[in-house]
């Protein structure tokens, strides 16, 4: 079977690295061209992985070579690509979130819909981590009984930059997915409390917080959002049923003895941490789109996560609890 082609939009940090996964460690598929306002930037990065650049992404989207496009621009253009892809009838791989408003991720779900083909596919790359795989498969294996609370964390060591709300709408955006995900179940309720401030927070951000969700069965969930952690990036879920934990596994690193310590390291980062899972899921994307089939996260999920966010950063400003409601699933997703 001949190599799928791909377009990249956005050239910068994570579009770097899916073209260089793409074109030298995965099968299958070969990114040929990329697209960027940034005309100069994207011509230099086009010379450095020998692709064909192209100013306008509609240009490329439309071009008769492109088979599929991946969207890697910044957050405010994914909608009017995945809208113009979808148009073209093109598969497109959406880096998260889908949209930041949950109405213009309603709006692409309408469009795919409309155009009859499931053509989209969300980056929430948690779904494709081992540890995470190997804890879905227990919970669904029903031998520890049912879920009933979840304790989470997701921490980085620093981040510049970083506001308040970005907590939820840029870290918790993946917990939100991939517990919703692990468990088969919508959220009902979101809430946000703010622990002591870390004295290295920068200027007016509130760092750590703390996100509760609870399921339509009762579950409840904790999630820790530490961006100034200090110590390394950290990713921790314990999930607790009825007849034992399961606990999400740690990095396979090698622990060392030296200097009458015991010393694992922890990653730096989340492209250290995920490498493997941004892996996974793209070589399932591009051989699922060989094959005419999206079976990766949708743009309904790129939607639930988009609300889901929406109530926690509501409850988080009116430091209540929000109430989370979605539109009814269309049939289309089941
Ligand atoms: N799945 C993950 O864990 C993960 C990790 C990092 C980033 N992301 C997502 O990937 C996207 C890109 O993040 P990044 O860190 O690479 O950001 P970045 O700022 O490094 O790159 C964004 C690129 O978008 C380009 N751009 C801006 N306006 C554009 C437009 N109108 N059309 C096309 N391109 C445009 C910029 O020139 C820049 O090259 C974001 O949506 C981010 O949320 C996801």
């Amino acid at each position: 079977m001949s190599e799928m082609k791909i377009g990249v939009i956005g050239t910068g940090a994570i579009g770097q690295t899916h073209i260089e996964r793409i074109n030298t460690k995965l099968q299958g598929a070969r990114v040929i061209a990329c697209a960027d306002p940034n005309a100069d930037f994207c011509k230099s990065i086009a010379e450095k992985f020998s692709l064909k650049a192209y100013d306008d992404p509609k240009d490329m989207i439309n071009a008769d070579d492109i088979e599929a496009v991946v969207v890697t621009a910044a957050d405010n253009f994914h909608e009017e690509y995945v809208l113009a892809a979808i148009e073209a009838g093109k598969y497109v791989f959406c880096e998260k979130p889908l949209a930041p408003e949950s109405n213009a991720c309603r709006k692409i779900v309408d469009a795919e819909i409309a155009g009859g083909k499931q053509l989209v596919q969300v980056g929430f790359m948690r779904r494709y981590d081992p540890g995470y795989r190997q804890l879905k498969e227990l919970i669904d294996s029903g031998d520890y009984g049912a879920p009933l609370m979840l304790h989470c964390a997701h921490r980085n060591p620093e981040v510049s930059g970083f506001t308040t709300e970005m907590s939820v709408e840029n870290s918790l955006i993946h917990e939100i997915d991939v517990l919703r995900w692990l468990l088969g179940e919508n959220y009902e309720t979101a809430e946000v409390v703010f622990p002591r401030t870390t004295r290295n927070a920068e200027g007016e951000l509130r760092d750590p917080q703390i996100m509760y969700l609870t399921t339509e069965s009762g579950i409840r969930i904790d999630v820790e959002s530490f961006v100034n952690c200090k110590y390394g990036y950290d990713i921790k879920c314990e999930v607790v049923c009825e007849e034992g934990t399961l606990t999400l596994p740690e990095p396979a690193n090698v622990m060392k003895r030296v200097d009458a310590a015991r010393v694992t390291p922890i990653c730096r980062d989340w492209s250290e941490r995920f490498v493997d899972a941004y892996n996974i899921e793209f070589q399932e994307w591009i051989n699922a789109c060989k094959e005419g089939r999206v079976d990766g996260p949708t743009a309904w999920d790129g939607y639930v996560g988009q609300v889901t966010a929406a109530a926690a950063s509501k409850a988080r400003d009116a430091q209540s609890v929000m109430t989370i409601e979605f539109d009814e699933k269309p049939a289309f997703y089941n």
